[in-house]
């Protein structure tokens, strides 16, 4: 059997392969419903054979959303919808995931075919931003409001209650957005986090956030169903995170019920210089997998079926999580799976088709 299609079983839920849909903003819900957009986006690559497909980041509120587009958990009506999609990826055979997030300083703007631009909160569509200080992601963009005790509170609740939704509505993987220069991670990073109270400062203090919202979304997640955290493992930038400090996290995430750190990088500092080629994050993978002895997913730039298998084969990673050749390919599992000569099931309506 290839490596690829190993099955993979994580706390009680087991996974036919290690090919995972990985989060994939689409900026189409209207006061964050998911519609049928999500449900073939999302449906079409279950039937193309992923093992696990997580929804793009599912704002915690409203004002945790990057635009006013984004999909939504914060309210109990968005649990409909999304229980209609998770039981149809159910039903082609994959495991349905959702991103919690709250998108911090890089909240109100514009989608990205939209020109992607800060709005103002006097603007339509636009709203006050919150982060850990009041630091703009860059020298063009206005400062978000830094948050208050009470507020921290709020973004706790508010990704506990999103958990009890995402409940609800069918999913059996959670996954806490800690990337990307959204909240979380603006929280972990010296470079965005000035605090001077107990959620700035030292490492202890910069993490404390995330900790406080894995207890309490673990208050209400079923300790049997697997959690991972998206981290941006690097920073790319001296004196910013590092994958030192993402190892030793990783160690605490482990002591904490975390089950697999999805290794993402960068996002939190305008003008990084990120070293982009195949598969150029694994590295980082493999070090939180081996340094820090938890399970790992590998993402960037991962295209090809041979590349994503010897991953697997390597070690270097549990899973592979890949977003924009799915969008090229939403097939990308069955096609893998031919030109690595591994038998898998089609769907029975597309059987004529198979290679
Ligand atoms: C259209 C699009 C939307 C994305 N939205 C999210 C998102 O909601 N959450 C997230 O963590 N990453 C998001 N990403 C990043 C991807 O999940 C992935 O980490 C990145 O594209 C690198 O993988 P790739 O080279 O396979 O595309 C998005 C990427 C694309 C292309």
């Amino acid at each position: 059997m290839s490596h690829l299609f190993s099955p993979i079983k994580i706390k009680s839920i087991e996974f036919k392969n290690r090919i995972v849909v990985s989060p994939m903003c689409q900026y189409s819900s209207v006061d964050g419903f998911a519609n049928n957009w999500h449900l073939v986006h999302l449906g079409s690559r279950a039937v193309g054979g992923a093992g696990l497909v997580i929804t793009e980041a599912a704002a915690v509120s409203p004002e945790g959303r990057i635009t006013f587009a984004d999909l939504g958990i914060y309210k109990d009506e968005h649990i409909a919808k999304l229980k209609e999609i998770t039981t149809f990826i159910e039903n082609h055979g994959a495991v349905a995931g959702i991103q919690l997030a709250h998108a911090g300083r890089k909240a109100s703007h514009t989608e990205p075919w939209n020109g992607g631009k800060q709005l103002q909160s006097t603007d339509d569509n636009g709203w006050e931003t919150f982060a850990p200080s009041a630091i703009p992601f860059s020298s063009s963009e206005t400062a978000p409001t830094e948050l208050d005790k009470a507020g921290i509170a709020k973004v706790i609740t508010d990704f506990k209650a999103a958990t009890v939704r995402s409940i609800a509505a069918g999913f059996k993987v959670i996954e806490l957005h800690g990337a990307h220069g959204y909240l979380i991670n603006e929280f972990l990073s010296p470079h965005s986090n000035k605090r001077t109270d107990e959620y700035g400062g030292s490492f202890e203090n910069r993490i404390r956030l995330l900790l406080e919202i894995i207890y309490a979304v673990n208050e209400v997640w079923p300790a049997d169903y697997p959690m991972f955290v998206r981290l941006s493992t690097t920073e790319w930038t001296e004196g910013a995170w590092t994958i030192d400090d993402s190892v030793a996290l990783a160690k605490i995430l482990k002591e904490k019920g975390v089950d697999l750190v999805d290794c993402s990088t960068g996002g939190n500092v305008a003008g990084a210089q990120i070293p982009l080629k195949p598969g150029y994050q694994v590295e980082f993978a493999e070090a939180i997998k081996k340094n820090a002895d938890i399970l790992t997913g590998a993402v960037g730039l991962i295209t090809e079926a041979k590349q994503a298998d010897e991953i697997i084969q390597n070690g270097l990673a549990d899973l592979v999580i890949m977003a924009r050749e799915f969008l090229r390919d939403p097939h990308f599992p069955l096609r893998a799976a031919h030109e690595l000569g591994q038998e898998v099931k089609w769907p029975v309506q597309y059987e004529r088709a198979k290679w």
